[in-house]
């Protein structure tokens, strides 16, 4: 029965650079993943450009970027493998990246030079990758015997049985199931008793339903930079980015961040125009001209928006300066303080990231090696750690895999 010192399960972005790191220090590796084709979540990620990074990351108080019932548990991992770290990485190997928005970094050619790299890192340091391969079970071999060399844990693939010292999980979530992702990960952390924070998409686009969403169904293709909050004032989240209108909803970079913190029930409070003091401004319109209200809001917003918005009330509809400072005032107030509340999310067929996972208690943040099972591992997305969108995501999988290499 063939032997190796870390069998590592998902050659996503955690566990191709786990798999080459411990390469690097000389393990005999072997590298297992059911999907046919390797790490398609960094294919398609950033639009096909790969946002493999954060600049603004700071490891001081770099777990702000990040949710789970124990942010801070990340801050190990990500002070000893840092965005600069992976940066001199990418530099090292030609590859071109350039910033696009609050320090978010991007492959100038495409995510498949991130892929290229990880892979020949890999190769390089002789890891053994069996692609496609599914694995029926895992087994726990009490040998008693835990010198270098004895099996503590044995694998049932379909390219036959193999032991290794120690198992790595890096499945990562649910998200895309049509690419590969599976629960396996979880059921593994069940079988050796871990707990689960409870599992929701994160990153993900939400819905709208009934009369409310009516007036806004026909404007799919809108976008406008807004500020985004939920939750109750002492806990709640807001973020400054823009706002997208699908058939369904709404989506975009607001909409995205705002949807790890949304919960069931919740509604969101959006200000249209954020930049500007719209009650002021429509009373200086009154003043100065005759024009329609739609034509009004269309110096600031999206002209459709602007049609849609001022169609809910027919007091909106006339000329600017026969408008009532009431209606007025309701006007500038609806705007600023849009309140809606999605009937749910577009689910993990449409989500970057899954929400909860492994809980971080049953971890070592040094090592991310399970507390009293030794040899096994968690790494990447399948931990009770998920980033904000903006390369947060890809750096937990590069910061994880390093902590758990250096322990192996
Ligand atoms: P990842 O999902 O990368 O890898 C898990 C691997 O495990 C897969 O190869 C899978 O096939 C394998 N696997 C699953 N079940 C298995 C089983 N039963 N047996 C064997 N193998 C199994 N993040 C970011 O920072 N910047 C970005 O630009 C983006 N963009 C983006 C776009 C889209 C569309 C998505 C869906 C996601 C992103 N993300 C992102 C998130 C990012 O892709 C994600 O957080 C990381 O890929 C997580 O890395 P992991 O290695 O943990 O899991």
């Amino acid at each position: 029965m063939p032997h190796f010192d870390v069998a590592i399960v998902g050659a996503g972005a955690a566990g191709l650079f786990c798999a080459a790191q411990a390469g690097q220090r000389g393990l005999k590796v072997l590298l297992l993943d059911h999907a046919s084709r390797v790490a398609e979540k960094i294919r398609i990620s950033g639009g096909g450009r790969c946002n493999f990074t954060n600049r603004h990351l700071d490891i001081r108080t770099g777990h702000q970027h990040y949710l789970g019932q124990n942010p801070q548990f990340a801050r190990s991992a990500l002070s000893r493998f840092t965005p600069q770290d992976f940066i001199a990485l990418v530099q090292r190997n030609g590859i071109a990246f350039h910033e696009k928005h609050k320090g978010q970094l991007f492959a100038d050619h495409s995510a498949q030079d991130i892929i290229a790299m990880l892979l020949d890192a890999c190769d390089r340091t002789g890891v053994q990758r069996w692609q496609p391969c599914t694995i029926d079970r895992i087994d726990h071999i009490d040998t008693g015997n835990t010198a270098q060399g004895a099996g503590r844990y044995r694998l049932h693939t379909a390219k036959g049985i193999v032991q290794a010292h120690s198992l790595v999980v890096a499945t990562g979530g649910l998200s895309i199931p049509k690419i590969g992702a599976t629960d396996f990960g979880y059921r593994i952390a069940k079988q050796f008793g871990l707990p689960i924070v409870a599992l929701r998409p994160g990153l993900v686009p939400l819905r709208f339903a009934g009369d409310d969403w009516a007036p806004y169904a026909g404007l799919a293709g809108v976008a406008l930079p807004v500020r985004i909050a939920t939750g109750e004032k002492k806990q709640a989240m807001a973020f400054e980015e823009d706002l997208l209108f699908t058939h369904r909803g709404l989506s975009g970079p607001a909409i995205l961040q705002i949807s790890s913190y949304w919960q069931p029930g919740q509604s969101l409070r959006i200000d249209l125009l954020p930049q500007l003091d719209v009650a002021a401004a429509l009373q200086k319109a009154k003043a100065t001209t005759r024009k329609l209200l739609p034509n009004v809001l269309a110096q600031w917003l999206p002209g459709r928006l602007a049609d849609a918005w001022c169609q809910r009330q027919s007091a909106w509809q006339g000329p600017v300066n026969q408008c009532s400072d009431k209606a007025l005032a309701q006007l500038a107030q609806s705007l600023s303080g849009w309140q809606l509340t999605p009937s749910g999310t577009e689910g993990y067929a449409k989500a970057e990231v899954t929400v909860g996972g492994v809980d971080t208690q049953a971890l070592s943040q040094q090592s991310m090696e399970a507390k009293g099972k030794p040899g096994l591992f968690f790494i990447g997305e399948v931990v009770d750690i998920t980033g904000w969108l903006g390369g947060f995501n890809f750096q937990w999988a590069w910061a994880s895999a390093h902590a758990c290499a250096q322990a192996l």
